[in-house]
């Protein structure tokens, strides 16, 4: 059975199962996508989808008739300090990205009710730093070459969210 997290007015977020493997698989290592996140493996890939889902989760974007359209890995539940590890949009330029994110900042906070969020991101990825900063998450600092891609050290940047930060934003609006 599909187990919804949280639906909005074009998308929804649901637990990722055995069937989205091939489809997690893929979209990690699209060119397109590859080059702003680091991959991980079939084996850890199985491993999150399988697990309880108590301490790290794959997620599927989809629109509401069920098409995937992106997805997400989150680690670190079992802290009040929840990871967004990947954010992966597969229909791209829609703005999904957007709202996919608003709608797991809302099942992040609102449901779960976490203390922060933290997620990084690669320095010269413009528009996901852009839209993180859109979305009210703060620029915390910078790890120095801590990656090394194809012979390349590369910069971080880390952002966060605070619960209060997040409950601030929705009286704003
Ligand atoms: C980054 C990513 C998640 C954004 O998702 P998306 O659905 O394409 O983005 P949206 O359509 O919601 O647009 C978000 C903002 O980015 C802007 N944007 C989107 N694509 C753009 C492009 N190609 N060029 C310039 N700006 C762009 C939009 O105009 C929008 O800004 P606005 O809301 O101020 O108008 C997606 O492009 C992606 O998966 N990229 C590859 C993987 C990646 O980089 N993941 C993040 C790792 S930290």
């Amino acid at each position: 059975m599909n187990e919804i997290l949280i639906a909005g007015r074009r998308l929804r977020l649901r637990r990722a199962n055995e069937t989205d493997l091939n489809y997690i698989m893929a979209l990690q290592f699209a060119p397109e996508n590859l080059k702003f996140i680091v991959p991980f493996d079939e084996e850890f890939q199985r491993e999150v989808i399988t697990s309880d889902g108590s301490e790290k989760m794959s997620v599927i974007i989809e629109e509401l008739d069920g098409t995937r359209a992106g997805y997400f890995l989150l680690r670190e539940l079992d802290s009040p300090c929840a990871e967004f590890t990947h954010v992966i949009i597969d229909r791209k330029g829609l703005g999904y990205g957007r709202e996919s994110l608003k709608l797991l900042l809302a099942w992040t906070f609102e449901t779960k009710k976490f203390h922060r969020v933290w997620i990084d991101c690669k320095e010269y990825n413009s528009i996901a730093l852009n839209l993180y900063e859109s979305l009210g998450f703060v620029r915390e600092g910078l790890l120095r070459e801590i990656l090394l891609t194809n012979g390349v050290y590369e910069n971080l940047i880390v952002f966060g969210m605070l619960d209060r930060e997040y409950f601030a934003r929705q009286t704003e609006v």
